[in-house]
């Protein structure tokens, strides 16, 4: 079978490494990387440690307005169709490459498999949002990670094709953490950190905070960004923030000290691991990171009114908080009364690349 995948935004190709090595084994694979993201720590660093294969074709699209990115995608995505005639096209996630690459192969009649189908915030403002349900109303395969996820396809009258195939990041996570142990721990990880920032002071495990803010709906607004960063000075551990380019560039226009930020580049997914597994916290608006966070059974706050990962929240591992710097505080020095709780395994047996592999085989054309 020759398939086309798209991919072009970090957690993109983080769930992309364990699909393309096992589709890889007996069919072939275009792999398409529209340059969404393309800072080498927000693209390059994930392939090589990852070991996925390079791009076929690499697209060039880079950042702009939602409307001129996914227009420049959708223009070339149809040309490299034409030009490839696959069997199949796989889109991951939500992004605007989701979209671009769902709608270019359904309006050329091209099946389209979508992994990571049929999660919901249910606020239709996300652009997340918009792109997830355009791309399941278009999709032939809704890979689902979760029942959560199949239960929504149904409300929304979608039945055929969707199947629950668990959690590709929940895959990743179990193949790399021993991985991220083996090189990042017995203090190298701060080395690690040291060569590449200035100013990390001495840290140890469990006594920091893990944050990401990325979200558009709270780094679009100064006032919510405001109100997070003012919480994190004030809270009770240092703050670990690797900066994803979209902050880095609205920060720097907050009038705010930032002592107990521990502000870092964008790390590479193992680093990101072995942080996220040590962390006595994390607090975020990612979507991959608060489901990494159960995985490894560190706590979560998540900055956000709503998630699609209602999974999460069962016992209290992952709580939502509003974005206020009362609440936040509040929400981070909650008891953690989830430690004494075991987590429901809720995201799959930990072999969801070779269900969607098994899936897709029988549903190309
Ligand atoms: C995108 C996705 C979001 C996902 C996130 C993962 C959409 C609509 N949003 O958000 O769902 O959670 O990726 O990280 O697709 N930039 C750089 N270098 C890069 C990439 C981005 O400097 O390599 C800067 C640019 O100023 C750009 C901004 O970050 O305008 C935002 O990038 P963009 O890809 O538009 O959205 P993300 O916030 O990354
Ligand atoms: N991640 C990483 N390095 C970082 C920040 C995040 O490797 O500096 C990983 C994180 O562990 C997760 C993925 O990137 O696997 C999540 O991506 P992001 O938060 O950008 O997007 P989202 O999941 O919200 O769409």
């Amino acid at each position: 079978m020759k398939l086309i995948t798209i991919i072009g935004a970090r957690p993109q190709f983080i769930k992309a490494a364990p699909f393309s090595e096992m589709f890889r084994e007996e069919n072939e694979e275009i792999l398409v990387h529209t340059g969404q993201h393309y800072d080498t720590n927000m693209s390059d660093v994930f392939f090589d440690e990852l070991g996925i294969p390079r791009p076929d074709y690499n697209l060039e699209v880079g950042s702009g307005s939602h409307g001129l990115q996914t227009g420049r995608m959708l223009e070339k995505i149809e040309e490299l169709i034409t030009i490839e005639n696959p069997d199949g096209l796989l889109v991951y996630g939500d992004t605007n490459s989701t979209l671009a690459g769902a709608l270019a192969a359904s309006k050329l009649h091209i099946p389209v498999f979508h992994v990571e189908a049929g999660l919901r915030s249910f606020n239709k403002r996300m652009p997340e949002e918009q792109n997830r349900i355009l791309t399941d109303h278009v999709s032939d395969l809704l890979l689902c990670p979760t029942q959560t996820a199949v239960n929504n396809l149904k409300k929304e009258g979608i039945t055929i094709g969707v199947l629950n195939t668990g959690d590709i990041m929940f895959d990743v996570v179990l193949r790399n953490i021993e991985i991220s142990k083996s090189r990042y721990s017995n203090g190298v990880w701060i080395d690690k950190l040291r060569e590449k920032n200035e100013n990390i002071p001495s840290l140890k495990e469990k006594e920091y905070y893990l944050a990401t803010i990325h979200r558009a709906e709270n780094t679009d607004d100064e006032m919510k960004l405001f109100e997070i960063f003012s919480a994190f000075e004030r809270m009770d551990k240092p703050v670990i923030l690797p900066i994803h380019p979209r902050t880095r560039k609205l920060i720097d226009n907050l009038d705010i000290k930032l002592d107990n930020v521990i502000l870092i580049k964008p790390v590479g997914y193992l680093m990101m691991l072995y942080l996220t597994a040590n962390a006595y916290m994390v607090v975020t608006d990612s979507g991959g990171l608060q489901k990494e966070a159960y995985f490894l059974k560190t706590p979560c706050t998540t900055l956000r009114e709503q998630t699609e990962w209602v999974e999460t929240l069962e016992n209290g591992w992952n709580v939502l908080s509003s974005i206020n710097i009362d609440t936040i505080l509040k929400t981070v020095r909650r008891e953690l009364d989830c430690l004494k709780y075991p987590q429901p395994m809720l995201f799959g047996d930990g072999n969801a690349a070779e269900h969607i592999c098994n899936a897709i085989l029988k549903g190309g054309k």
